[in-house]
């Protein structure tokens, strides 16, 4: 198999034609997703930056960082993370170890932003997928603006990243708000 070759490209830098690679890849990622149609390449907050992976030419592999500061009630401290979504590998190539690279190269750009934490939310079912790339479930669940509008308090899991701080520096929180979208 080919080798990965790794780009970053700002949100503002998007071209219609990457858009339009973009959003087919994340369509064949997530089939069921109402909002990533094929012609959209974000599903509820536009990211920052996307991380792409190409092999032979080809967008094989995506994830997107919008750095944000997470509020913890009851602390004053503002949480800044990087904060990850829209993680996908084409079908075609997932089961290959692309997705390990994947969160090895986001770790890397993380690094070099000097970010505390990574942070994102995710499925119970896709934990052990993060956790074998660093990443810790914490007990936070987190508050955030629904792509609908509404504000609720996410049941599924919260995944935190340490970056350049360790671990035992996140806050021991019930809740953490976005005060936004999720990526
Ligand atoms: C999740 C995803 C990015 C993983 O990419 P991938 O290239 O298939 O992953 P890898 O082959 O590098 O696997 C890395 C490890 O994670 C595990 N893993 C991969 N996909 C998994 C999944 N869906 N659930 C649980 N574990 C998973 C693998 O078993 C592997 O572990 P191992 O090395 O111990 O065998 C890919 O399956 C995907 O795009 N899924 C659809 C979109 C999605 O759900 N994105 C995440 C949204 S939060």
């Amino acid at each position: 198999m080919s080798a990965v070759d790794w780009s970053l490209t700002w949100e503002d830098d998007l071209d219609a034609g990457a858009h339009a690679e973009l959003a087919g890849l994340l369509r064949r990622c997530f089939p069921r997703s109402r909002r990533l149609d094929g012609s959209r390449s974000w599903a509820s907050a536009r990211p920052e930056v996307r991380l792409v992976g190409r092999r032979d030419g080809r967008a094989v592999a995506h994830i997107a960082v919008l750095r944000r500061y997470l509020r913890v009630a009851g602390d004053d401290r503002d949480l800044l993370v990087g904060d990850v979504g829209l993680v996908g590998v084409d079908p075609d190539q997932q089961g290959r170890g692309t997705g390990r690279l994947l969160l090895v190269e986001l770790a890397g750009v993380l690094d070099g932003w000097a970010l505390p934490f990574g942070f994102l939310t995710t499925s119970d079912d896709l934990t052990g997928f993060y956790a074998a790339g660093g990443w810790a479930r914490v007990p936070a669940r987190t508050r955030m603006i629904e792509p609908d509008g509404r504000v609720e308090v996410y049941g599924g899991p919260s995944m935190v990243l340490p970056v350049r701080s360790p671990m035992a520096d996140w806050p021991a929180a019930d809740v953490v708000d976005r005060n936004g979208y999720e990526v």
